[in-house]
């Protein structure tokens, strides 16, 4: 059986892919950890209370190094000496600035870097450790293309894209695979990628 953990796990996508995991048989999935930035989600609650040996609520915001390192120590401490197989990097933002980024302020693309680019690399950073002795060693980045940089679409896409090819070679002995998944909802027809 496998362990996984799901960050934005509070709603969306996150939520959904929790209560899937929970659905799967225990030989398939063990313990799920679904990590949230607050503890308001009433349907994770539910998710939680059905499946009390198997679903985990974990805190942590992923613009917050100290809180996805606190996440990381709670979830050791859960697992005791197995590792973590599966971490799906899902947690993420979107922001629409009406004039592009001629009008998108500063402080705001500061911010949606720090969720959706350096907040991948900082939870992968915090895991590491314990899925180097998971036995699936899998990561799945979903990620977004923020669309106040619609100008520069394939830029972002690049930076989202390196922070798991770096980890894959700088961690390749270990044998981690980190993947990239981008889910399409809107048709995007100015999107070039
Ligand atoms: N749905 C799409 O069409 C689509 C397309 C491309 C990419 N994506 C990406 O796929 C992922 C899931 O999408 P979704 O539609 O399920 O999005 P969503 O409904 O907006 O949910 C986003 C999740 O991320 C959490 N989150 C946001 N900032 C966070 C932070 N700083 N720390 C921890 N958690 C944080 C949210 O928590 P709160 O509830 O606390 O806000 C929520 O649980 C996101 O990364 C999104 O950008 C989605």
């Amino acid at each position: 059986m496998a362990s996984y953990l799901v960050t934005g796990a509070s709603r969306g996508i996150g939520l959904e892919l929790t209560k899937q995991l929970l659905e799967l048989p225990v030989s398939q999935v063990g313990k799920v950890f679904a990590v949230t930035r607050s503890d308001s989600s009433a349907p994770l609650r539910d998710l939680v209370e059905k499946s009390p040996d198997r679903a985990v609520h974990i805190t942590a915001s992923v613009d917050d190094t100290e809180s996805v390192q606190r996440a990381a120590r709670d979830v050791k401490a859960k697992l005791g000496t197995q590792g973590l197989d599966v971490l799906v990097n899902n947690a993420g933002q979107q922001a629409f600035a009406p004039g592009g980024t001629k009008t998108a302020p500063p402080e705001q693309l500061a911010h949606l870097f720090d969720v959706n680019v350096i907040g991948p690399h900082r939870v992968i950073a915090a895991f590491l450790p314990l899925l180097e002795t998971g036995n699936q060693k899998k990561v799945i980045n979903v990620y977004v293309l923020v669309r106040v940089w619609e100008q520069h679409q394939g830029q972002a896409r690049l930076i989202l894209a390196t922070v798991p090819r770096r980890w894959e070679q700088f961690h390749g002995p270990s044998n981690i695979s980190v993947r990239p998944l981008r889910p399409t909802r809107y048709p995007r027809p100015h999107c070039t990628c």
